[in-house]
C-alpha cells in the first residue's frame, strides 16, 4: 500500500502484547477482573492479549462516543452500554490509543460512578504529545510519536483495521481526520 509504513510490526505487537499479558496476570493473582474492551478499536488487542492471559475473566464491551465541537471536554455518549453490574469489581479498561486523553478520561469517570473495586486502563498506543487533558493509562504497550496510525484495530474512515501490523501514511489521504474521530 502506498504511502503507509510500518510503525510496529506484527512480531513486535505479539511479543509485547505477551509481556504485558504477563504483567496483568501477576498483578490480578487471585482475581477475576472485568475486561471492559472499547469497540470498535480494541478489538484486535484485547482478543490477543486475553488469550495469552491465564487470568479468569469476564469480558464485556462498550462502545463510545464524543461530543466534539463543544467545550465540554469528557462527555461521552454511551453507544453500547455494560450488560452487567460492575459494583465491586475489579475492573480493567482495554483501549486502543490515547490521543487527546478525553474518551479515557469521560469513560473512567463513567465507570467510576458504578463504584468498581478498583480500575485501571491497559492502552495499545500512547500519543503523549497530543494530550489535552490529565490522564494516563496504567499499563501501555507502545508510546508512539505524533502521527495517525492505522491497523490492528486502529482505522481510518473504517479502514484498515484488519492490518496485523501498526501503520502511519506519509501524507494522511483524503479525509479531513478530525471529522472521522466519532466512532471510538
Ligand atoms: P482521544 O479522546 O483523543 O484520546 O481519542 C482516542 C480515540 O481517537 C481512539 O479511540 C481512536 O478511535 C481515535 N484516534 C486517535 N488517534 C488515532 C490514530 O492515530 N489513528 C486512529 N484512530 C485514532
Ligand atoms: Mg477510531
Amino acid at each position: 500500500m502506498d504511502n503507509l509504513n510500518v510503525m510496529i510490526t506484527e512480531d513486535e505487537i505479539q511479543e509485547k502484547v505477551a509481556e504485558l499479558a504477563k504483567q496483568i496476570d501477576k498483578d490480578y493473582e487471585g482475581k477475576e477482573p472485568v475486561i471492559i474492551s472499547v469497540l470498535n478499536g480494541a478489538v484486535f488487542f484485547t482478543t490477543d492479549l486475553l488469550k495469552k492471559m491465564k487470568t479468569p475473566v469476564e469480558l464485556q464491551f462498550v462502545q463510545v462516543s464524543s461530543y466534539k465541537g463543544t467545550e465540554s471536554t469528557g462527555e461521552i455518549k454511551m453507544k453500547k452500554d455494560l450488560d452487567i453490574s460492575i459494583k465491586g469489581r475489579d475492573v480493567l479498561i482495554v483501549e486502543d490509543i490515547i490521543d487527546t486523553g478525553h474518551t479515557l478520561k469521560s469513560l473512567k469517570s463513567y465507570l467510576l460512578s458504578k463504584n468498581p473495586a478498583s480500575l485501571k486502563i491497559a492502552c495499545l498506543n500512547d500519543k503523549k504529545a497530543r494530550r489535552q487533558v490529565d490522564m494516563e493509562a496504567d499499563y501501555v504497550v507502545f508510546n508512539i510519536e505524533d502521527k495517525f496510525v492505522v491497523g490492528y484495530g486502529l482505522d481510518y474512515n473504517d479502514k484498515y483495521r484488519n492490518l496485523p501490523y501498526i501503520g502511519y501514511f506519509e501524507r494522511i489521504p483524503e479525509l479531513e481526520q478530525e471529522d472521522d474521530r466519532d466512532e471510538r
